[in-house]
């Protein structure tokens, strides 16, 4: 059985998905052992706590730069015995150390269809935001494995969604968590857990 530890900052709606994903069974040889926030007070915690799943916050204010914040969730998520980490709304880049640590063992969901909308400076509405300005019809969601590259890692699972007229950010936001990434990551987060993932040359191969 795998240890999945989840990183959050916010709300907490992919961490929900996810419990609700191994209650009812479908995260094959998976289970959620370990929740932590960068956000004192944020939603995911009571999510985490309502399920019986330990917590821990490690504040990104109490650290003075990105390598002592990043040595700090890395030393927790050692002391975990994380085999799988997945970053489900966390809203802090990592440096190089954790992805040292943890290869090809810690996946992203973005709310986007990668390699549009992302990278530095697009997360959570700011997506929705850049995509209606942009005018595309369909936007969707990325489950990708974490690297150095912001967004930039080996493409797990995608899925579209359709854009609407008159759509506001709030409501292509909700669309997008509904129709694809409380799908398409607990479905990679079971994959994983089944060693139905590998990854080479950079591009993940999926055993659907
Ligand atoms: C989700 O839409 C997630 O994809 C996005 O933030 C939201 C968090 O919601 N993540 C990013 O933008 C990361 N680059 P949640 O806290 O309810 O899961």
């Amino acid at each position: 059985m795998k240890n999945i530890c989840v990183l959050v900052s916010g709300g907490g709606t992919n961490l929900q998905a996810l419990i609700d994903a191994e209650k009812s069974g479908m995260i094959k040889n998976g289970k959620i052992t370990c929740v932590i926030s960068s956000k004192e007070g944020a939603y995911a915690l009571e999510r985490a706590i309502n399920n019986g799943i330990a917590t821990r916050v490690i504040p990104r204010k109490d650290y003075s730069d990105v390598a002592a914040y990043t040595k700090a969730i890395t030393d927790a998520l050692l002391e975990e015995k994380a085999d799988l980490v997945v970053y489900a709304g966390f809203m802090i880049i990592l440096d190089e150390q954790i992805i040292k640590a943890f290869p090809n063992k810690m996946m992203n969901v973005h709310p986007a269809l990668i390699p549009s909308f992302c990278g530095k400076g697009f997360y959570g509405l700011h997506v929705h935001e850049a995509a209606l300005e942009k005018g595309v019809k369909l936007t969707g969601a990325t489950v990708h494995f974490v690297t150095e590259v912001c967004d930039g890692g080996p493409i797990i699972l995608q899925k579209a969604v359709e854009v609407k007229n008159g759509d506001t950010p709030e409501i292509l936001q909700r669309r997008v968590m509904e129709q694809a990434e409380w799908k398409i990551l607990p479905q990679a987060v079971s994959l994983f857990c089944q060693d139905r993932i590998t990854v080479k040359d950079g591009r993940a191969y999926v055993d659907l």
